[in-house]
Order: C-alpha cells, then sequence, then structure tokens
C-alpha cells in the first residue's frame, strides 16, 4: 500500500493524481506512512477541506500540525541522506553510523587537505633547496614545537625586569646567528646576519611586507606611509619625500629658537637635577609639529592650551603597542581612553589640514602652476602645505601627518636622551666634544659646519650603534622566499622562507657584536668611529636600509647634532646624577628608563 492509499483509507477519502503527486512532492516514503497519517487526519477536518497539503492549511487550529509536518518533512530528509549513505535502512544503527562515518569523511578530507598542502610545501621547499642550496637552520629557541609555549615565562621576566634587549644578547650567543621560533601558531626566524637584512630590506624587498603593522597603527595613524605596503606607501612615499629635500632640513633658524627655550628651563647653578630625556620629548614634539604644521604646540612653553594634544599623543601610542602586543586579539581590545585619544589626536592634526588646504588654494590662485616652494626658496617651508599642494585628498594629507608625526618624534627625543644619558657618565667624552666645537666661539653652527663635525657625528653614531632607537624589527615573508645564510649546523647555507614566516631582526644584537665592533663592542667609545675605517655598512643599521630607510635621518641627525653642539657651547660640565648604568625603557621606541639626570654647570 502506498503512503497516499494509506493516508486515503485512515481518512476515508477518494484518491486523486493530485494527491499522488503532492505526496511525492513531499517526499513520503512509504515507511512513514503511520507518522504521515497521524498529521493529516485532522487536517481533513478543516474548512479548506485540504486533508493532504497541510502545509497550505490556512486555519489556525492546524497550525501546531503545520508546525509538526515542517520537523517531519526535515525529519524525513535528514533520514533519507542518512539512508543514502549507510545503504541499510531500519536499525538504531541507521542513525548513529553514518553521523560518525560523516565525522570520520570529514577527518580524513581535512587531513588530505594538510597532507596536500604539507606535499606542496616540501616540494617547493625542495626545488628552493636544489636551487639556492637551502639546508634547515639547525637550531631552534623554542622546543615545545606546536605553540612554543616555553619561552614565554622567560621573556615575561626579563621584560619585568626590564632586560628583555639584554636578554636577546644571550640567546643570541646560544643559539647562533639565525635559529628559528615558535610564536603561538606562527613561525619566525631570527636573524643578526647583516647579508640577511640586507635580502630583506633590499635585494628581495618585494618578498616580505608590514602587514601587521597595519591593524595596531590604523585607528590612529589612519592610512600612510609608516603603516602601510605595496602601492599605497610607495605613493605615500613620492608624496612626501620632496618635503625632505637638502634645504628644507637645513632650516636651522627654528631649531634655534626652540634651543632658547629649552635654555631658559634649564638650571644652571651646577647643583640641581634636571631630567634632560624628559626636555627632548618635548623639544622634539615642539620641533616636530614646527616642521609639519607650521606651529610649534609650544610644550617648553608650556602652552597649556594645546598641551591636551601631546597628553592623548602619549595615551594613545600606549594603546597602539598594547594592540601590537595583542596582534589578532586586538579586535577584542576596548579602552575608551584610547578611542577618545585617536579623536583627540587626529581633531587636532585636522586643523592644520584645513588650513593647509586653504593656504594651497590661494597659492595656486596668486602663483598660478607652479609649486609656490620652488619659487620663494627663501620663505620658511611648512610640511603639511607642501602635501596640500601636491594631493588634493584631505584624508590622504592628515593620515601622512599622523604617521610622520609618530615616525619622527620619540626617535629623536630617544637618541637625544641616551646620548646624554652617556655623555654625562662620560666626561672625557663632554670635553672632548667642547673642544670641537669651540672654533665657533659661541656663535651657531651652519648646516655645512655641523656636518664637519667628526666628533659630534662619532658620538651620535656610537650612541645609535649601543643604544639603537629602533632595537627590533621585522617583515612577514608575502611569498616563498630565501634568506642567504642561517641554513645547515654551521649557519653559512641558504634558507627556505615559508609565505607568511616572520623574519625578525635584532639591531641591538647585531650592533653589539664583536666580530664587527670589536672586544669593546659594549663600551661606549665614539673614537671607533674617527678615524673612517669601521664600514659596518649592513651591519650598522639605525635608520633601516633599502626604499623604505627613514624619511628623516637627514632631519633627525641635523636636529640632534645642533642641540648638541649648543648644549656643548653652552654648559661646561654635564654631571650625571644617575647612579647606576644605562637600562632600557622600551616602548615604540628606546630611551633611558631612568631618564638622563644632569646638573649643569655653564661655561
Ligand atoms: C634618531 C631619529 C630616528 C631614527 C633612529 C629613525 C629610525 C627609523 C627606522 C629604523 C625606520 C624604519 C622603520 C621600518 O620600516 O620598520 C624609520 C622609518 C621612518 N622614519 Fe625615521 N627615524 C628617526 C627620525 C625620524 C624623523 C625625525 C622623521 C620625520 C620627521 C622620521 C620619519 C620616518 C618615516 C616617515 C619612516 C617610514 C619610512 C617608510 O616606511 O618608507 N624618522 N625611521
Amino acid at each position: 500500500m502506498t503512503v497516499v492509499e494509506s493516508v486515503k483509507s485512515a481518512v476515508g477519502l477518494a484518491d486523486t493524481q493530485a494527491t499522488r503527486e503532492e505526496m511525492s512532492a513531499a517526499r513520503l516514503p512509504l515507511q512513514y506512512r503511520d507518522s504521515c497519517a497521524h498529521l493529516l487526519i485532522p487536517l481533513n477536518r478543516c474548512r479548506q477541506q485540504e486533508w493532504y497539503l497541510p502545509w497550505k492549511c490556512e486555519d489556525e487550529r492546524h497550525s501546531y500540525e503545520k508546525c509538526q509536518y515542517e520537523e517531519f518533512k526535515k525529519r524525513v530528509a535528514k533520514m533519507d541522506e542518512l539512508r543514502a549513505a549507510k545503504n541499510a535502512p531500519n536499525s538504531v544503527v541507521q542513525t548513529y553510523i553514518p553521523a560518525v562515518k560523516m565525522h570520520f569523511l570529514l577527518l580524513i578530507a581535512a587531513l588530505a587537505i594538510i597532507g596536500a598542502v604539507a606535499t606542496r610545501r616540501l616540494i617547493t621547499e625542495r626545488q628552493f633547496r636544489r636551487q639556492y642550496g637551502c639546508q634547515p637552520i639547525a637550531r631552534s629557541y623554542s622546543k615545545e614545537p606546536f605553540l612554543g609555549l616555553d619561552t614565554i615565562p622567560d621573556t615575561i621576566r626579563h621584560v619585568r625586569k626590564h632586560k628583555i634587549l639584554e636578554r636577546g644578547c644571550e640567546i643570541f650567543r646560544t643559539y647562533g646567528n639565525t635559529f628559528t621560533l615558535k610564536e603561538l601558531q606562527r613561525s619566525a626566524i631570527m636573524t643578526i646576519e647583516p647579508e640577511n637584512i640586507k635580502a630583506i630590506l633590499s635585494l628581495k624587498f618585494k618578498d616580505y611586507g608590514i602587514s601587521h603593522r597595519l591593524e595596531p597603527f590604523k585607528p590612529l595613524l589612519g592610512e600612510g606611509i609608516f603603516d602601510t605596503d605595496g602601492e599605497h606607501w610607495a605613493s605615500s612615499r613620492a608624496l612626501i619625500r620632496p618635503s625632505f629635500a637638502r634645504d628644507q632640513v637645513a632650516d636651522l633658524t627654528s631649531l634655534e629658537g626652540l634651543i632658547q627655550d629649552l635654555f631658559a628651563l634649564l638650571p644652571c647653578d651646577g647643583k640641581t637635577v634636571v631630567d634632560l630625556q624628559d626636555l627632548f620629548f618635548r623639544y622634539t614634539i615642539d620641533s616636530a609639529t614646527d616642521f609639519l604644521f607650521g606651529q610649534s604646540v609650544g610644550t617648553l612653553k608650556k602652552s597649556q592650551s594645546e598641551l591636551g594634544f601631546v597628553e592623548a599623543f602619549n595615551y594613545a601610542q600606549k594603546a597602539v603597542i598594547m594592540r601590537g602586543m595583542l596582534g589578532r586579539l586586538s579586535m577584542f581590545y576596548r579602552d575608551r581612553k584610547a578611542d577618545d585619544s585617536y579623536r583627540i589626536c587626529r581633531n587636532f592634526v585636522q586643523q592644520f589640514v584645513d588650513e593647509a588646504f586653504y593656504a594651497a588654494e590661494v597659492k595656486k590662485e596668486q602663483t598660478g602652476k607652479e609649486e609656490p616652494y620652488q619659487e620663494a626658496k627663501r620663505q620658511k617651508r611648512i610640511f603639511s602645505h607642501e602635501l596640500a599642494w601636491r594631493t588634493s585628498d584631505k584624508r590622504r594629507v592628515l593620515d601622512e601627518l599622523m604617521n610622520v608625526l609618530l615616525a619622527g618624534r620619540d626617535t629623536t627625543a630617544s637618541l637625544l636622551g641616551n646620548l646624554f644619558f652617556m655623555l654625562a657618565k662620560n666626561p672625557a667624552i663632554w670635553e672632548k666634544l667642547r673642544s670641537e666645537v669651540a672654533f665657533l666661539q659661541g656663535r651657531t653652527p651652519t648646516y655645512e659646519e655641523l656636518r664637519c663635525l667628526k666628533y659630534v657625528q662619532s658620538c651620535v653614531n656610537e650612541s645609535l650603534r649601543l643604544h639603537p632607537v629602533v632595537p627590533r624589527n621585522q617583515r612577514e615573508a608575502l611569498v616563498d622566499t630565501v634568506l642567504p645564510l642561517g641554513g645547515g649546523k654551521d649557519g653559512l647555507s641558504p634558507v627556505f622562507v615559508p609565505k607568511g614566516t616572520m623574519v625578525c631582526y635584532n639591531v641591538y644584537v647585531m650592533h653589539r657584536r664583536v666580530d664587527f665592533y670589536g672586544p669593546d663592542a659594549e663600551e661606549f667609545r665614539p673614537e671607533r668611529w674617527m678615524d673612517g675605517k669601521l664600514q659596518p655598512r649592513w651591519g650598522y643599521l639605525p635608520f633601516n636600509g633599502g626604499p623604505r630607510i627613514c624619511i628623516g635621518q637627514r632631519y633627525a641627525l641635523t636636529e640632534v647634532s645642533y642641540v648638541l653642539v649648543r648644549m656643548a657651547q653652552k654648559f661646561r660640565i654635564l654631571q650625571s646624577m644617575d647612579p647606576g648604568p644605562w637600562e632600557e625603557a622600551l616602548a615604540l621606541t628606546l630611551c633611558s628608563r631612568n631618564g638622563a639626570r644632569v646638573c649643569l654647570t655653564p661655561a
């Protein structure tokens, strides 16, 4: 008996062709006829007499049956599926075994995919090995192979003790110049080989990216030169580069104005302690805003109205670091104060963008198409105005200004803080510096004179060597690629770098390699740079290298040398008031944890 016949006999109605079709459309197989019938019978009594089409019945009284029927249809469909898989109707086993089997099949499929990926990786690796003679990296810092959790407690301990960079030196001493590290689900290659760094930053520049940077930095910086890759980065760089031309950074008049603000805050009695590092952070935000916006925020003059921006900027940077540490988990990170800080900073800079666009429009009307700064070289050049002249995209200008402000402010201040900490600890070096600048007889130096001061340059170089302001850096492999060194037991063979691997280079440790800098590599000795024989090339990398080399390098060196010369002219004695040695404070940049506390005696 068919299901239709069984229903028909249960309700006592005549069979019809339509009924059969509907029933078969509803996919009611024979073996479910009882269940089918019990659902259909009550519907027979409904007004429309559509007893065999319960899903069409509009009578509210039958809504329960309708629900039941829908549920029933689902179950039938599911049973059909399971039956087809098992091909063995009629048992309890038929419900569960196919389900188990399905999971099993899924597992097999997953394993097959993993196997295929691994095989592909092996084939690619073999091709690379053949082509470049790659060998695997012999040593790994992480012993636990899955998530690399074993190294985390040690890292936390050293972060707490402010010795994470020193710890880095020990690890490289133990594991060699290139080794691997497991960082949760990702694997990383750590290196201090100049040849590898050259490959990452220059020779194979296109194989690497910094997409990991965008997520944490975006809320503050938007998308600009410092946090983007590829085309976007290239157009940012092209937009900004002309503003770092030589005649632009050689404008020392603005720096001298700020030096006077700085001097006004320095006690000259030889016994009052002052933290120079703290003042240098204020000096550099003043000079950076003057350079970028044409107006300094004037923190050295304590112009209270605008200190809100500085406070917000400091807090926003801390939040950026936190987001960076959280990595992908940062999407769950919520910090109201950080959101407010991003907004305050961007709104603050937006005013200068608006003003710059207004100025650019006025200039365009006055001067026609030519860039105004070409014809008026003597006029003070303002970075934001120049950008507004080159693009009509306001958002772009805002983002680039935020990027350059972040890249340029703390870096220079940190260098000055580290440098003065070491100079105060070494009175003989301070004395030598003072003799070098004595020929100026107290007048301010020109740009050309600054560049000729060998010992001044050597002190700056040495500070950047011993305490590089950006001590660690990393790039992500965007494609399968190869590093020239680190493979095999002796670490001298090339290494295969699978796509997605992080390659981390540690400038702090590399700058202390005794094979490059000699047995006194841990000492602050500017003399090592004096005869010009020390040429570490990619072994000395305070400003990075390759297409992404620091665009503000010349600006920073000019600014730092200027401050150094003016301080050496002004103060005879720079006495350190820090009892201990230099200690690290590692945030976005590396500076001295205890500042640079000194007593100053004027010349
Ligand atoms: C002592 C001072 C400075 C040091 C040690 C320094 C160091 C660096 C380093 C290491 C990078 C490369 C970052 C990376 O790609 O991972 C960099 C990039 C950059 N720096 Fe500097 N910097 C200093 C000062 C400045 C100043 C004063 C400015 C601007 C006024 C500036 C603007 C930039 C910009 C815009 C980038 C990004 C370049 C790009 O990705 O194409 N820097 N800097």
